[in-house]
């Protein structure tokens, strides 16, 4: 009988520990409503199923007033609660006296001693999962996932061309760019500035002189915002400005091709900065 005890004590301290364990777990994975309605439905079942005890147990044994139901509850009362009974008081009374005050031994009441008992097992679990397996994140595992996480959406943010800007822009030579550059070209430029950028309505775009300065910086500035007064819209709206990169590159692309029909110059002469540091000539 013991013995019994002994194991009842065990498997109610482990049912307790993992009934804890498992919703903390639930917690901090961010629960999906998939899983909340799994959990709602498990939960249905398990009260169909009990309401159906109830019903067979009240009707089957004849017990209106519950006995039969109310049973094991009394006895997990008892067995939660166990103390020495008053009659048997005097087997567990100390032996010391303070001015008739008098103590007794009474055992830790099992409740008591699970919970207990359940932080230890809690403890060694939690040791194993964050810092034996490293199935959990500590604080500084998250940080690091963190920190990745921000790194990956700003890859994405530069692959995407969010920071391009008329002073970040690159002239870039690679044949994918400048292929992109010049379908863009052709289909959005090409009727004001000639297949070839030998102008038309707009300016020719292969020769030294520029009205708003050249570079690869003022050429993407100036598809950038356009000059709306004189006839070239802003681009911005249409165009990311990864592709106004591409366009901006394919234009430098044309410079000194010298294509027939070419417009006479407009502008200035542009000379491209020895230093390389194109300034980005103000106003438009
Ligand atoms: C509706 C006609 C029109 C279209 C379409 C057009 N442009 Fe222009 N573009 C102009 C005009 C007109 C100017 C001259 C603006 C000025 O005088 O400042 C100009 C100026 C420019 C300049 C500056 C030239 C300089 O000398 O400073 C660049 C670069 C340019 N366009 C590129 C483009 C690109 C790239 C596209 C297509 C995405 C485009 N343009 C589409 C009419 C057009």
């Amino acid at each position: 009988m013991k013995q019994n005890n002994r194991i009842a004590f065990l498997i109610n301290t482990l049912v307790f520990s993992l009934i804890g364990f498992s919703t903390t777990q639930a917690a901090e994975s961010d629960l999906s409503l998939e899983n909340v309605m799994k959990f709602m439905m498990v939960v249905m079942i398990l009260m169909t199923a009990f309401v159906l005890w109830l019903i067979v147990v009240y009707s089957e044994k004849e017990d209106s007033e519950g006995k039969t139901f109310k049973t094991p509850l009394i006895a997990l009362r008892k067995f939660l609660t166990r103390s020495t009974p008053i009659e048997n008081e005097k087997e567990i009374l100390l032996s010391h006296n303070y001015d008739g005050i008098k103590e007794l031994d009474n055992r830790i009441p099992p409740w008591f001693s699970m919970l207990f008992y359940g932080t230890i097992i809690w403890a060694a679990i939690y040791l194993l999962t964050y810092h034996v397996f490293n199935d959990g994140q500590v604080q500084s595992k998250e940080y690091v996932a963190e920190i990745e996480q921000a790194r990956q959406e700003r890859d994405f943010l530069i692959r995407t061309g969010a920071f391009i800007n008329e002073e970040t822009v690159k002239f870039v030579n690679d044949a994918a760019s400048l292929s992109e550059g010049k379908e863009i070209y052709i289909k959005n430029c090409a009727s004001c500035h000639g297949q070839n950028g030998e102008g038309l309505v707009g300016p020719n775009l292969t020769d030294d002189f520029w009205i708003n300065g050249g570079g690869i910086k003022n050429i993407f500035k100036t598809i950038k915002y356009g000059v709306p007064a004189k006839g070239m819209i802003s681009w911005e709206a249409q165009l990311d400005p990864k592709k106004m990169q591409s366009a901006s590159s394919y234009i430098i692309t044309l410079h000194n091709t010298n294509p027939p029909n070419g417009k006479a110059p407009e502008g200035t002469k542009w000379v491209e900065p020895a230093d390389n540091n194109q300034q980005v000539t103000k106003g438009s």
